[in-house]
């Protein structure tokens, strides 16, 4: 049978005190929505609609990026209000509806697959899932007749101190049947203290038209968290990384300290990699196995082969080859191509720069676009000077050469295979292959300075 899935995600979410829609804050480092859109389809949805409205066009372009179609929902009228904007997309069609908030990222695709499972055997017209919560608080509850059979669904604001009381919870996923569905959804009366049109208040129209209403529980509660606000939103940010960093546990990673440790949903880590604390990977980068990460990296969208080591240095969209080690303290900008077994050692900045196997910048440089072969070794102190106040230029530097110290290569500038820099010198024009380039003044002793100086101070006293 035909499943599709709608997402509710037009709420501003006041309670975030955000200029940003809610659903698009970042969790594990992706947009909250995101997790809900990979749960519904996980869960079979064929097609997946997400209701938008505050922010709709930033919204709209995340969930078209997801293959998600979103509809508009001009005012936020209510959860009733948001489901029945998708009656426009869903006209004429057959099947089930599971209908999700988009603020609840923890529901696994699993469980929604089993509430739809469940729906399907019970021929009931709805199926909510329910959860039971040590503190029920701003969720809303469940009350049931004496037999146990679901009544209604009332809201935190309007529930009396008995209803209050119950700690069965209404987690916003439901199953409905389509049939029927925007039918009684317009038969909803707004609710008289707010002034919205709940979706929980579907169940007494359907249990007043003689429909039959069902219920799932969740097994694990916490796939019901909601996030409303930021205190929320970190709680839920712990949760996740931990659920992360236990995926990579299980898939063979080393984790010192999960509790300083943060690795983005898209990352890959390779096998046998240790991850020292403070270390940070995100977005989609991808680590080799056997590394070592930290203590203190921070590594953006990067790409690390096998047995890399980076400590106390930031790696931003640039790839590093196997067995290269990067820090402490260095900064790899993006646009960098490393090679296998480089050294990229202690306060060195490197930007858009190509560095070739076996190479060595190990202290104190700055590298910006520069292209530089395999087995050369920069001093400590090298600069290149690739901005003339209007352009950036190429500094060449070809295989095996060796760069003095405190040298400045002065692009566009090569330094041919095997030529050596003496140090200290700026260059500004190409040095030939075997060649030595040294551009500095010569130097002058001038002898017994100090006794001559120690005479002239006695005349003048
Ligand atoms: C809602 C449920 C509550 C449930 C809880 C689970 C209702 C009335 N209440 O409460 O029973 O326990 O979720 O987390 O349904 N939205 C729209 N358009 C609107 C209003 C809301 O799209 O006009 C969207 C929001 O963007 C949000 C979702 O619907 O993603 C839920 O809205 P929210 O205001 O967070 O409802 P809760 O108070 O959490
Ligand atoms: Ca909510």
């Amino acid at each position: 049978m035909a499943l599709a899935a709608v997402v509710l995600a037009a709420g501003k979410g006041t309670r975030m005190k955000s200029r940003h829609p809610k659903v698009l804050h970042r969790l594990g480092g992706r947009p909250i929505v995101q997790y809900v859109v990979e749960a519904v389809r996980e869960a079979g949805a064929q097609r997946v609609i997400v209701v938008t409205g505050y922010g709709h066009e930033a919204v709209a372009a995340v969930v078209g990026e997801l293959g998600a179609e979103a509809v508009l929902q001009e005012q936020q009228l209510g959860t009733a209000h948001a489901l029945l904007q998708a009656e426009r997309v869903l006209a004429g069609f057959r099947g089930d509806v599971l209908v999700v908030c988009g603020d609840t990222p923890l529901l696994r695709g699993e469980t929604l697959s089993r509430l739809v499972a469940q729906h399907r055997a019970s021929g009931a017209a709805v199926t909510v899932l329910t959860a039971i919560l040590e503190n029920p608080r701003g969720y809303g509850r469940v009350v049931r007749d004496a037999a146990g059979r679901i009544l209604r669904i009332v809201e935190q604001a309007d529930g009396s101190p008995e209803e209050l009381a119950i700690r069965e919870i209404n987690t916003g996923v439901f199953c409905f049947a389509a049939d029927g569905l925007f039918a009684a959804l317009r038969e909803i009366p707004s609710s008289s203290q707010q002034g919205e049109y709940y979706l929980t208040d579907i169940l007494s129209v359907y249990l007043q038209n003689g429909r039959s209403v069902s219920s799932v529980p969740v097994e694990d509660p916490v796939e019901a968290y909601g996030i409303n606000d930021r205190r929320q939103l970190a709680a839920a940010e712990k949760l996740i990384r931990r659920a992360i960093l236990d995926y990579w546990m299980n898939a063979g990673v080393t984790v010192i300290d999960p509790d300083s440790t943060y690795v983005d949903r898209e990352a890959r880590i390779g096998p046998d990699t240790v991850i020292h604390p403070l270390t940070i990977i995100e977005g989609d980068s991808v680590i080799g196995a056997e590394c070592v990460l930290g203590p203190g990296a921070r590594l953006i969208r990067a790409r690390l082969g096998d047995r890399v080591s980076v400590q106390y240095a930031v790696v931003v969209e640039s790839r590093i080859g196997e067995r290269s080690t990067v820090g402490p303290f260095a900064y790899v900008r993006p646009g960098c191509e490393i090679g296998a077994g480089v050294r990229i050692g202690d306060f060195v900045e490197l930007k858009k720069s190509v560095v070739g196997a076996g190479s060595k910048v190990p202290h104190l440089s700055y590298v910006g676009d520069a292209v530089i072969g395999e087995k050369v070794n920069i001093g400590a102190g090298v600069i290149t000077c690739n901005y003339d106040g209007e352009k950036k230029w190429t500094t060449v530097i070809e295989d095996g050469a060796f760069i003095g110290s405190n040298a400045n290569l002065v692009a566009p500038v090569t330094v041919g295979r095997g030529a050596y820099i003496g140090a200290g010198s700026t260059i500004r024009r190409d040095v030939p292959s075997g060649a030595l380039g040294v551009a500095r003044s010569d130097q002058k002793n001038i002898p017994d300075w100090e006794t001559l100086r120690k005479k002239k101070a006695r005349k003048t006293t």
